[in-house]
């Protein structure tokens, strides 16, 4: 049976996310005890009534039909306001498609973009999904790698401008970064968009963290820099902004003239995010102001628990982030992230993403999301500490 099917699916990997989660998953069950799950990158707060409210009544109103591919008129209107006010741009709503979550925004982006062995320039180490959405549309990818120093995650910058030339496709930024929490400079983002202005190619920036900064009101976007008609597309999402992960809902800030292309494919993936769904986006970006300063007091609270232990722990070399939710850190004597992880669990139960997960330059690294409340951290790192606080 499986050699009637596509080949790329049979070859293709789990990510090692899955593969630590699901050894996790399994512990738990086999021994019956508890594994702590820190291995996604979500927050543990459901989402808020104010949100939830307006999806059930629009489910009570009947709001249960098809409906447009790119989003419902009131919500692209409300992105567009939204994205206006925060940026201090200048966007329309036919700026705007709603999808099915930053990873279909992603995947549909490489629909629209890739053909096989096109060049992708990524800045890694990177969350997997990119990856594997480049990979499926058989591109070819080309890291530039962030590297720790005394001052955080850096980047050559020359040698990323260097590594993107007029046989490169597409380049890829994702700041704030998961998992390293990098967030490109504005100087560098008009520097980056000037060069892809010469080379062709295409920019997309992953911008779902764009609210989870701890120095500044939001992260620096490209579209606060760009003209209606750069080769720029910037993926969004509800799901980190708003505790909204389980909901499956964001959207593309492209050039208008896209957007007819985007609802070509669309359509023929999910027919466009629920209607229902569409509403709680709705009352989240109306409510976007108390929503955030709630969440991001709370993951500094959190982040500033995590790093008073870990930054003094032996074997441990981090810096603390400004920005995203998680803790991604060197482990000192650890060269197999993935066997490491699973030891972990086995030895103290704290389930953690493994840092190859990210790519060749993320091995050597572990990550914690940080975005839960002070019990659950209290008790991982108490966990954690007698193994990556000692000697060895
Ligand atoms: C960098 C990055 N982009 C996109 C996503 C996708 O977000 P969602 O599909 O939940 O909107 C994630 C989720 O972890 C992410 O970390």
């Amino acid at each position: 049976m499986l050699n009637n099917i596509n080949k790329e699916i049979i070859s293709f990997k789990e990510t090692e996310i899955m593969e630590v989660a699901n050894f996790g998953r399994n512990h738990a069950i086999v021994t019956g005890e508890k594994v702590y799950p820190a291995w996604f990158g979500e927050g543990d707060t459901p989402t808020d009534k104010i949100i939830y409210d307006k999806a059930v009544d629009a489910l009570v109103k009947g709001k249960t039909f098809y409906t447009f591919q790119n989003g419902i008129p009131n919500l692209r209107l409300e992105i567009s306001k939204y994205m206006n006010e925060i940026f201090k741009i200048n966007t329309k709503p036919d700026n705007h498609s709603v999808v099915t979550g930053g990873m279909m925004g992603l995947r549909l982006v490489c629909d629209l973009i890739l053909s096989d062995n096109d060049e992708v320039v990524i800045v890694g180490p990177v969350w997997p999904n990119i990856k594997s959405s480049v990979l499926l549309k058989k591109g070819v990818i080309k890291e530039v790698s962030l590297t720790l120093g005394k001052s955080g995650w850096n980047i050559d910058f020359q040698l990323l401008l260097k590594s993107i030339s007029s046989s490169t496709k597409m380049v890829f930024i994702n700041s704030p970064g998961n998992p390293t929490g990098w967030v490109i400079t504005k100087e560098q983002q008009n520097q980056l968009l000037n060069h892809i202005r010469q080379t062709g190619s295409w920019l997309i920036s992953d911008e779902v963290y764009h609210q989870i900064i701890f120095n500044d009101t939001v992260a620096p976007s490209f579209l606060q820099i760009s003209l209606p008609n750069d080769r720029l597309i910037v993926i969004n999402s509800a799901s980190k902004s708003f505790n909204m992960t389980g909901w499956r809902i964001g959207w593309l800030t492209h050039p208008e003239e896209l957007g007819e292309h985007i609802a070509k494919l669309v359509q023929i993936t999910t027919s466009g995010v629920p209607e229902f769904l569409q509403n709680g986006l709705l009352s989240a970006l109306h409510n976007y102001k108390v929503i955030t300063n709630e969440l991001k007091l709370n993951l500094i609270k959190s982040r500033d628990l995590m790093f008073a232990r870990l930054k003094t722990w032996s074997r441990v070399e981090c810096s603390v982030p400004e920005a995203a939710f998680y803790a991604f850190f060197k482990v000192k004597g650890m060269d197999n992230s993935l066997e490491f992880a699973k030891k972990l669990i086995v030895e103290t139960k704290v389930g953690v993403a493994p840092g190859i997960a990210f790519g060749e330059s993320g091995e050597g690294h572990l990550r914690i999301c940080f975005a839960a409340n002070e019990d659950f951290i209290n008790a991982i790192m108490d966990r954690l500490e007698p193994v990556l606080n000692s000697k060895s």
